[in-house]
């Protein structure tokens, strides 16, 4: 099935991929991150909020782990890079429904690489006056150490390789790819 896939793929791109993180793997790591979560925010109801398009896999699996009630909301937004990756400007295409003054809010990405897209959703939730405000990525890249603050909650810390499926997408694509691969040259 694998194989299949990785086939598929080749003849879409002409690139070559690797499977680096399996379902199984997510999975588990899904079930570790939900235990803290619920643990933490024991006798809270968080809102927890996808950010579009790519969590929404993430999303969906972690919150049927948690054990603690919650709300969901997604917000979109859309990153321009200038030069380099930490300096661009992201815009908001899709704001959230919910209330976040006084509201526990959690946010959900799927990878945080520079940290831009991540620095722009902390700023404008925080001018909310949210009773908290911690973020959970199923992935990270080490370009993240450019943010002066770290996600609370991180699944798989990876090094800097082009990745996709699972949510994570290369032109819009590969995001329904149940595992997480590297796409190389
Ligand atoms: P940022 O650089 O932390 O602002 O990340 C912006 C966005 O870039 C992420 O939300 C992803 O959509 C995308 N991104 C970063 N690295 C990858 C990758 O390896 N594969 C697919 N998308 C990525
Ligand atoms: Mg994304």
């Amino acid at each position: 099935m694998q194989t299949m896939v990785a086939m598929d793929v080749g003849k879409y791109s002409g690139k070559t991929l690797t499977e680096v993180i399996t379902e199984a793997s997510i999975n588990k790591r899904i079930e570790e991150l939900a235990a803290k979560i619920s643990t933490d925010y024991q006798g809270k109801t968080p809102i927890i909020i996808g950010v579009l398009n790519g969590s929404v896999f993430f999303l969906s699996d972690l919150v049927r782990k948690l054990s603690i009630p919650c709300e969901i909301d997604f917000i979109k937004v859309s990153s321009y890079y200038g030069d380099t990756k930490s300096s661009g400007t992201v815009r908001l295409i899709k704001d959230v429904s919910c209330l976040i003054n006084g509201k526990d809010i959690i946010i959900v990405e799927d990878i945080i690489d520079s940290g831009l897209t991540a620095k722009f959703l902390k700023h404008r939730f925080e001018q909310n006056e949210p009773a908290s405000l911690e973020f959970v990525s199923l992935l990270t890249k080490p370009e993240v150490m450019s943010l002066n603050w770290s996600p609370k909650y991180v699944g798989f810390e990876m090094d800097s390789q082009f990745l996709v499926g699972y949510g994570l997408d290369i032109d819009q694509k590969l995001r329904n790819l149940p595992s997480i691969w590297a796409l190389q040259d």
